[in-house]
């Protein structure tokens, strides 16, 4: 099952986030930080109600753009399907606030492709994602890609 976050997901979600970003597979997330954007998460629960994976749309600037971060399903419930039940939930949420582009910055690209996105320069990314980058201890040398997709 899929549904929108609430802040009481806010510890589950860290967690699951920085296991991952502990294995430099994705970036660290405050507490602070996932409070403050609960409102752009989802998470995934097992059959006992359980969150064990989590994803966020966060709205990027005034072009009609929205950036797909923290997505992350905690190791013993990964290909079971709940990474794809994620992306759908974000995509159907893209479409219904009209945002023509998403965007994501990955080390998973094969994932991001099976959905429609394809690579592009870091270039060809709005200017406002660095304001982020900067303050990452990998920038300006992280090997994540960028993948972009057109919301039909
Ligand atoms: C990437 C991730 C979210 C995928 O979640 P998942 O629940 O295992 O994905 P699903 O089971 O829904 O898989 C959907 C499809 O993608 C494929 N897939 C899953 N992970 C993949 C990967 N890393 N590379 C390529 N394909 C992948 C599956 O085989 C499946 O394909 P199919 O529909 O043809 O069978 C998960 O592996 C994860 O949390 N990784 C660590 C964090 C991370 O790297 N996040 C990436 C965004 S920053």
């Amino acid at each position: 099952m899929i549904r929108k976050a609430g802040i009481g997901d806010a510890k589950t979600i860290q967690k699951l986030i920085n296991a991952f970003a502990s294995q430099d597979l994705m970036l660290p997330r405050s507490l602070n930080e996932i409070f403050e954007n609960i409102r752009d998460f989802w998470v995934a629960l097992d059959p006992n109600g359980r969150v064990v994976g989590c994803a966020a749309l966060h709205i990027v600037g005034w072009d009609n753009l929205a950036e797909i971060k923290s997505l992350a399903v905690h190791k013993k419930f990964q290909k079971k399907g709940f990474g794809a039940l994620l992306m759908r939930s974000l995509l159907e949420e893209a479409a219904g606030l009209e945002i023509e582009k998403v965007f994501a910055l990955s080390y998973q690209p094969k994932f991001f492709k099976k959905f429609g996105f394809r690579t592009v320069p870091k270039s060809r990314l709005p200017h406002k994602i660095w304001a982020e980058c900067c303050h990452c201890p990998k920038f300006p040398n992280c090997g994540e890609i960028a993948l972009v997709k057109t919301i039909g």
